[in-house]
Order: C-alpha cells, then sequence, then structure tokens
C-alpha cells in the first residue's frame, strides 16, 4: 500500500527546494490573478465570518478559493474556473457531487419531511446497515464526527469510572477539549519520543484539561504497554485513528494494532476507533473490516451520508446500554430521516462492493503514475494507497509515527498546490490532508491529475 522510490541525495534536494520557492512564488502569483471573485467574496466574508471562512480548517492565505458549485467529479470555483475535485470535502465526498440517485434521494426524504425529532424506521434501518458493516451491536446517531468521538469517550469514562484519555501523538479527533491536545505539535513543543508532551491546540480549553490527557506515539505498542503499566488504572480510553489521515497517511503495522487490542482488553481500557476518515472510504467497513482488528467502539461521520452531516458511533452492547444507565446522549438532529434516507442509499446503492473495486482500481492507477514521475524525477516522495484515499508525501520514505511528517518537505508541497489548481487539479489546502476519489471519478480524470503531477516533477528538476 505505500511505495518508496529511490531519490537523489542531499545535494539534487536542495536544488529542488530552491526550484519550488520559485514555482510556489510564481504559481501563487498566477493563481491570485485569475481568482479576483475569489478575492472579492473574501473581503466580504471577512467582515462576517473570522477568517472569512465557515470552519478553520478552510483557511488559506492570502484568501481561499471559494467554490460555487459541484457536479460528478468536477467543482467549479466563484470565478467560474472548472476543476477535477481530489478535495473531496476532505473526505465526505465519495458519491461525488449532486450524484443523480443522492439528489433523487435528497428529494424523496424531502417530500416526506426532513425532521421531526421522532426515531422513524429509516433511522433504525440506517443504524442496521452501519452495525453489520462495522460488526457493532449498538449504535447511536449524532452530526459531526467532533459529537461522535466526544460521546464515545463519555461511555467510556463512564463504563471504567476513570478520566484519562489516551491518544496518538499527530491524531485530530474533533474539536471539544477533551482531544484538542497534540494534534499537530511543533518539534519544538512535543517534548521527547517516549513522553510525548500535551501540547494544546486552542486558546480557551478548560485550564487543567491536560491532567485528563496522556498522549502516545502511533505504532509503538512498547510504549503504550509501559504507559498503561504506569497509569493503566487512571486511563478510561485509547482513540485512536487506525490509519492516521491527518498528516498525510500513516498506516498502523498490523500487529500493532493486535497488540493494541490485547493491552486495552488487559488493562480495562475501551478501545476507540476514530474512524471518521477511514469509515466507509477505505473498505466496507472501514478499518475495523480492512485491518481486522475489532475495538470496543467506533465513530463515523464524513463520507456515511452522501454530503450531508451526519455521524455515529457504536460498539459493544454492554457499553452502549450505559446510555440508558445515565450516560447523557442526544441531539435535536440525531439521525434524522433527511440523513437517515440519504445515508442508507448511499450504503446500500452507492458504496457498494463495486464501488470500492473501483477506489482500488482508480487508487493503483493513481499511485502508479506518481510514483512513476517521482521516480523519473527522483522527488523525495512518497505514495501512500488506501482505497478511496490516498497521497504523495513529500518525504522519501512511508511514515510510521506523527515525528516522520516532521521530516517532510512542506516548501514541496507549497509549491504543488499552486501549480495542481493552476492546471485543474483541487486539492486540500494543507499536507496534512490527502486526495479522496469518488465513485464518478474515472481513468481519464486519474490520468489528468497524473499528467499535472508527472508536469509538477519535471519542472522541479528543470
Ligand atoms: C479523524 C477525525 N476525527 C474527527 C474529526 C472531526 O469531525 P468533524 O469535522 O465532523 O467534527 C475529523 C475531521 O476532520 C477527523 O479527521
Amino acid at each position: 500500500m505505500t511505495t518508496t522510490v529511490p531519490t537523489a541525495g542531499q545535494a539534487g534536494l536542495e536544488r529542488i527546494l530552491a526550484r519550488a520557492q520559485e514555482i510556489c512564488d510564481r504559481e501563487t502569483a498566477r493563481l491570485l490573478e485569475r481568482t479576483p471573485a475569489s478575492a472579492a467574496l473574501y473581503q466580504r466574508a471577512y467582515r462576517t465570518l473570522p477568517f472569512g471562512v465557515v470552519s478553520s480548517f478552510q483557511k488559506g492565505a492570502p484568501y481561499p478559493i471559494y467554490v460555487s458549485r459541484g457536479k460528478g467529479s468536477h467543482v467549479w470555483d466563484q470565478d467560474g474556473t472548472e476543476y477535477l475535485d481530489y478535495h473531496g470535502g476532505f473526505g465526505a465526498m465519495v458519491a461525488g457531487h449532486a450524484h443523480p440517485r443522492i439528489v433523487e434521494a435528497i428529494h424523496e426524504a424531502a417530500s416526506r419531511g426532513t425532521h421531526f425529532a421522532v426515531t422513524t424506521e429509516v433511522g433504525v434501518a440506517f443504524g442496521e446497515e452501519i452495525c453489520r458493516r462495522f460488526n457493532l451491536e449498538m449504535i447511536r446517531f449524532a452530526n459531526s464526527g467532533t459529537e461522535a468521538t466526544m460521546d464515545a469517550i463519555r461511555v467510556a469514562r463512564a463504563a471504567t469510572g476513570r478520566d484519562v484519555i489516551c491518544k496518538i501523538e499527530g491524531s485530530y479527533h474533533g474539536h471539544h477539549d477533551a482531544v484538542m491536545f497534540s494534534i499537530v505539535p511543533n518539534a519544538d513543543v512535543m517534548g521527547g519520543r517516549e513522553r510525548p508532551a500535551k501540547a494544546p491546540v486552542s486558546r480557551g480549553l478548560v485550564k487543567d484539561a491536560h491532567k485528563y490527557i496522556e498522549v502516545v506515539p502511533f505504532n509503538d505498542a512498547v510504549l503504550l504497554e509501559r504507559l498503561f503499566q504506569e497509569k493503566g488504572k487512571e486511563i478510561a480510553c485509547l482513540i485512536m485513528e487506525p490509519a492516521m489521515m491527518n498528516i498525510g497517511i500513516v498506516l498502523p503495522d498490523p500487529a500493532y494494532l493486535r497488540r493494541v487490542r490485547e493491552l486495552c482488553t488487559q488493562y480495562g481500557v475501551i478501545f476507540i476507533y476514530d474512524e471518521i476518515k477511514t469509515g466507509f472510504t477505505i473498505a466496507r467497513g472501514g478499518a475495523t473490516e480492512r485491518f481486522g482488528v475489532q475495538p470496543d467502539l467506533v465513530c463515523l461521520a464524513k463520507a456515511i451520508s452522501g454530503g450531508l452531516p451526519a455521524a455515529a458511533f457504536g460498539g459493544r452492547a454492554d457499553l452502549m446500554r450505559l446510555i440508558e444507565q445515565g450516560v447523557s446522549q442526544m441531539g435535536t438532529y440525531n439521525g434524522n430521516p433527511l440523513v437517515a434516507h440519504v445515508g442508507l442509499v448511499m450504503l446500500t446503492e452507492i458504496l457498494t462492493p463495486a464501488a470500492y473495486q473501483h477506489f482500488a482500481r482508480l487508487g493503483a492507477r493513481l499511485v502508479a503514475g506518481c510514483n512513476a514521475a517521482i521516480a523519473r524525477y527522483e522527488i523525495p516522495a512518497h505514495t501512500v494507497d488506501l482505497g478511496a484515499k490516498g497521497c504523495v508525501s513529500y518525504r522519501p520514505t512511508p511514515m510510521t509515527t506523527y515525528r516522520d511528517f516532521l521530516e517532510t518537505r512542506p516548501e514541496l508541497f507549497a509549491a504543488s498546490y499552486p501549480w495542481l489548481l493552476n492546471r485543474g487539479i483541487f486539492m486540500t489546502p494543507g499536507d496534512e490532508e490527502q486526495w479522496t476519489l469518488s465513485v464518478q471519478h474515472t481513468d481519464a480524470d486519474i490520468d489528468a491529475y497524473i499528467e499535472v503531477f508527472a508536469g509538477f516533477c519535471a519542472e522541479l528538476r528543470r
């Protein structure tokens, strides 16, 4: 799934970095010149929205590129320029845009009434389908990944009577206080490798929130065991992205996940998968199916409902039944008939086994094309291919843990971003993300990406 190709040595690297700076300057100037409508909308939006955007992850320098519509594998920006979409709404849009069946399903649900705050049969059926895919005994709905992880953590705390959460250095689990630590810590605040610091990511957190968090590196069961030996009796849960997807993509060592499972059972720590990105994108049953290790609870969102704001968490019945015994879990819009009907259509009619074969075939084609360019031009980069998700990361060898991400070359990403945009490829603005393929992407779309990316590699070497 990860591929490393031979690259040039240090002398070559310095030359490439100098070229990257030139490309970045030139392409950014061109981007700004051809996006006056985005600039104007930014001026307007900035007056009412902090950073001029509806969520801080969408900000961009000097302004974000605003999108006005999408169809199939394409999006159009505020200036009317058409792009092939590899951004995929941060991983939510595996159906592609305005998929005819999703549009129809929205109409069907809307015509019957979108919201009653009463459980409907379709809500029950949606839950059953997710449980089947992820081998969950029970489930509850929410409206965002943030809510799903917040609720799963509350259940884990109630189940164990313990307060501390263990998380992986460099993972993101949403923006509630409990998990706003050590997301992409800078080298100067991250502490030692064996006991990473609990670096807060936001102002305004409860002052002693750090007392309730422990941070460990990914893919290292020895350090996890050491922490559990020391503090296991205080730790309610371990929450992890089974494949890290907020620093490019870091794959788990299968033996690591198996060992983590054993350790959590041994120390009575609830094992929570945050499958908000991996769920529905990397296999029918997400990472739970793909890597073959069953956690106690799974959190889901993003690709669950055709681009509508739905989320869920579920798992062992004895844990989920705590909601009947004093654990609060609620939400006016949870599992409403609109998201439930569209979600059920999404899972049963669109994300079929054929869809996953499609992702696998296109992903392999895309990565093969990128690898050929990386090898030909000796670019210090590697690729990862994981179902509908994949990435080029500017480090010669695959990452195994967060600290490897600090060795990637942001200069190369910074040059690639405007290069791709100026040639019709819409990507996420940060190197911590990855591409998302949809069922509406075609071979021709993949080849277009490869051609533009190969041009970028050639330009770095000119
Ligand atoms: C792994 C992971 N967990 C949780 C979240 C939070 O989800 P949401 O933005 O829906 O609150 C994200 C969002 O990017 C995520 O990537």
